[in-house]
């Protein structure tokens, strides 16, 4: 996207696993969708000074940022390399709502909207293969080992059913019924969970690599009830994925909090969702006003943000 001369942004949004988190990582399926409430911006100018960042979580040199923000170095020294171009008097602005460190995708949907800024910045295209590459290379500085659905997701425009390496395909989600995201205020930690069900398959891998194929059915069953506008049968589907995601030991006592208060409130299924150990949960309501009445349970048992998501529409909330 280009602005004025010198000038250029880019955006994208955060992201909801509606289910098949962690078994994604070993080529399971998983469902995902593209969560407009929570957009990135950023900005690049061109600056007479060293390359700066601005952001709400650091502001300063970006040589000198956290290491939280390796990847954003990163990128802008791969960027240099292969556009041969100077990234010498950049002042980047990073505009973000996604909640960080909460399993909606942040670091990927930050990427993304930084790579598409340095593009149109240098008034090169990009299309979407070259963009995952990019974001591919920040994910795994961010998490060891991705699936790369974030990657995909936070730069799509429609739900995706996707498998590591293999499958990716637009996913319509026409049914009718409300999704409401939850935020813990309990920061996740991707990384740490993924490596912790890394070790388990290590020492247990029958037991362990049995909830992960279970994961990867219900998903299945999950991409059936949708097509089917089966509502009932998808929330029960997530409740289940829950379960299999306590199995793995990537919840949290909040998270597990959340998930019994929606189902006590009337939701039809409810889970973790992203990466867990704290971040975001999800519930599912089949009418707008269920979806309200839970909501407002959520933020009384302690959830410090929600969202209301109508499914196969836009964000209404
Ligand atoms: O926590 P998030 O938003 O980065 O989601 C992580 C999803 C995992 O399946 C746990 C990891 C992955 O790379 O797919």
């Amino acid at each position: 996207m280009n602005t004025l001369p010198g000038q250029a942004k880019g955006t994208a949004h955060g992201k909801i696993i509606l289910i098949g988190e962690h078994a994604v990582v070993y080529g399971e399926p998983a469902i995902a969708f593209p969560f407009n409430a929570t957009p990135v911006e950023a900005r690049i100018n061109k600056t007479e000074t060293q390359t700066m960042l601005s952001s709400s979580y650091y502001t300063g040199p970006l040589d000198e940022a956290p290491k939280s923000l390796t990847n954003i170095q990163t990128l802008l020294a791969k960027v240099k390399e292969d556009l041969d171009r100077p990234t010498d008097h950049l002042e980047i602005t990073i505009d973000s709502r996604i909640p960080a460190e909460r399993g909606m995708g942040s670091s990927a949907a930050v990427s993304t909207a930084f790579v598409r800024a340095l593009f149109a910045y240098f008034d090169v295209p990009l299309d979407s293969d070259q963009l995952i590459r990019y974001v591919d290379i920040s994910e795994k500085i961010a998490h060891g080992n991705p699936s790369g659905i974030d990657a995909r997701v936070t730069s799509s425009d429609s739900p995706v059913f996707y498998k590591k390496g293999r499958t990716f395909e637009s996913l319509a989600i026409d049914i009718n019924g409300y999704l409401i995201a939850a935020d813990t205020g309990v920061k996740g930690n991707t990384g740490q969970a993924v490596a912790d069900v890394a070790r388990l398959v290590e020492a247990d891998p029958d037991q362990t690599m049995a909830v992960i194929k279970k994961i990867g059915q219900l998903t299945l069953q999950a991409r059936e009830a949708i097509a089917h506008d089966r509502l009932a049968k998808l929330g029960e589907l997530l409740t289940q994925a829950h379960t299999a995601l306590r199995q793995l030991t990537v919840s949290s006592a909040e998270l597990d909090h959340l998930v019994a208060a929606a189902l006590r409130s009337g939701a039809l299924g409810a889970k973790l969702t992203g990466g867990g150990r704290g971040g975001c949960m999800i519930a599912l309501a089949q009418s707008e006003q269920q979806a309200k009445i839970i909501s407002n349970t959520l933020m009384e048992q302690g959830a410090i943000g929600t969202w209301i998501h109508a499914l196969g529409e836009d964000i209404n909330e």
